[in-house]
């Protein structure tokens, strides 16, 4: 790579940049993605060049096939961001470098290192009762609710779904969800994975490591029913590093993308009138618009990522040792060689909303997000059965992300609960 004395070094004859790739960023993205995908797919077929942030090269994948290929070999498609050959022109304030940054976590794990971290979580995973965890789900649900339930109005992003998940998984991990010292914890996840202007993310995030360790260490003397304790007495005999990365790991996976499936769901059953005849009554209904966000407004719309292994062609394209793929998940969902009728939106479940292959989301994990959703949205629409939009549904606007896809605010009305 040739060093133009700029800050980015000049990419090389058949890199991405070179061949008139597109922005990965804008308003499209935030208000109607699947149309931009559709036109990147047209233009560029399954496999898209990208600029990332700062105008970093990397390729989309956005067919269903491709997707599926990328995922399942990890021979070719490795986790390892340290593969990347676009480092040097990466600057230290890169803003999608929390997400791309190697951390010691099983995130960026390969092979058998992999399999051995992952399949500790799996085995902790596991050991939860999923009707335990439908009734404190249920319990931290009434308790949000009752917060508001009295002033007939509220903002259910930040009231309900992004705290209940966030509740929900740190109590699975074996600390109360309610008490000052969780308060913090809760808080400063919150600072940490979703900074609201004036936060100080980075003191946040090392806040979280100091509480995760202690918990650790708590959980050593004293073990539990809980994630946490089933990690440290894995046979695998990870250590206590390895514990305090991978649950940090597994509350953020767990917090973000099923609080957006949460708030989109949410705000299908209440601008849908194929849904809006029956959401109070049809629990069917609650199950049907949870499955159709997963094939239309996935949460992980865009996932990064995965870094070539060795040169290699992928749709057509000729990528080079250490390229950035980014996987188009919301794209290869809605990929029409899939749905050649132009009608999205099955009842099963071979969305790739997450993903595919060895570093899927863990089974159960799919299975428990589900739960802990199912609930949120069922007991809010029990609570509050007349809960309408505060406004109309086009004033609703998606957050400023290409990775994740969930609102900015959804205000709701109801009949205030006299308690
Ligand atoms: C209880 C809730 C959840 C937990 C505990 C959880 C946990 C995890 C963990 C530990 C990983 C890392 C896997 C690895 O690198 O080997 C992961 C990856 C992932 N999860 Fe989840 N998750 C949850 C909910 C969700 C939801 C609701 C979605 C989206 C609908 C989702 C989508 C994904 C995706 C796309 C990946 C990336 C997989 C890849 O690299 O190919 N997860 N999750």
């Amino acid at each position: 790579m040739t060093d133009t004395g700029s800050d980015h070094p000049t990419p090389p004859p058949g890199c991405p940049a070179h061949q008139g790739a597109v922005p990965l960023a804008g308003l499209e993205y935030q208000q109607a993605p699947s149309q931009l995908y559709r036109s990147l797919r047209r233009e560029h077929g399954a496999v898209a060049p990208v600029l990332l942030d700062g105008d970093v090269p990397a390729w989309l994948v956005l067919g269903y096939t491709e997707v599926s290929y990328v995922t399942s070999h990890d021979e070719l498609f490795a986790r390892d961001s340290r593969r990347w050959n676009q480092w040097p022109a990466i600057p230290q304030d890169w803003p999608l470098l929390p997400f791309v940054g190697y951390q010691p976590s099983v995130l960026f794990t390969e092979g058998e290192e992999h399999r051995r971290r992952a399949g500790v979580i799996t085995q902790a995973l596991e050991g939860v009762d999923q009707f335990e965890l439908a009734r404190d789900c249920q319990v931290i649900a009434d308790r949000l609710i009752a917060d508001f339930a009295g002033s007939g109005r509220t903002e259910l992003m930040s009231t309900y779904a992004h705290a209940l998940p966030m509740r929900a998984a740190v109590q699975m991990c074996g600390m109360p969800h309610q008490g000052t010292d969780t308060q913090q914890l809760v808080e400063d996840l919150r600072i940490s994975l979703d900074a609201a202007e004036g936060d100080d993310p980075v003191a946040a995030y090392v806040r979280v490591g100091e509480r995760i360790q202690r918990l650790v260490k708590e959980k050593r003397d004293r073990p539990g029913p809980d994630v946490t304790s089933r990690m440290i007495l894995d046979p695998a005999g990870l250590t206590d590093e390895e514990i305090v990365q991978d649950l940090i790991s597994v509350i953020a996976a767990a917090q973000q993308p099923t609080a957006n499936w949460i708030g989109n769901t949410l705000r299908l059953l209440l601008t849908d009138e194929r849904f809006a005849l029956n959401v109070s009554g049809g629990r069917l209904s609650v199950g049907e618009a949870l499955n159709e966000v997963l094939w239309l407004d996935t949460p992980t719309q865009n996932f990064i990522g995965r870094w070539a292994v060795r040169d290699t062609q992928l749709g057509g394209r000729q990528i080079r040792a250490g390229d950035c793929v980014v996987l188009g998940l919301a794209a290869a969902n809605t990929d029409p060689q899939i749905w050649p009728e132009a009608h999205v939106g099955a009842e099963n479940s071979a969305h790739l909303s997450f993903s595919n292959g060895e570093h899927r989301c863990p089974y159960p994990a799919p299975l428990l997000a589900d739960v802990i959703a199912r609930t949120a949205v069922e007991t809010l629409l029990e609570r509050l059965p007349d809960l309408v939009l505060a406004v109309e549904p086009e004033e609703l606007t998606w957050r400023p992300s290409i990775w994740m896809r969930g609102l900015t605010t959804l205000p709701a009305l109801f009949t205030p609960v006299v308690q």
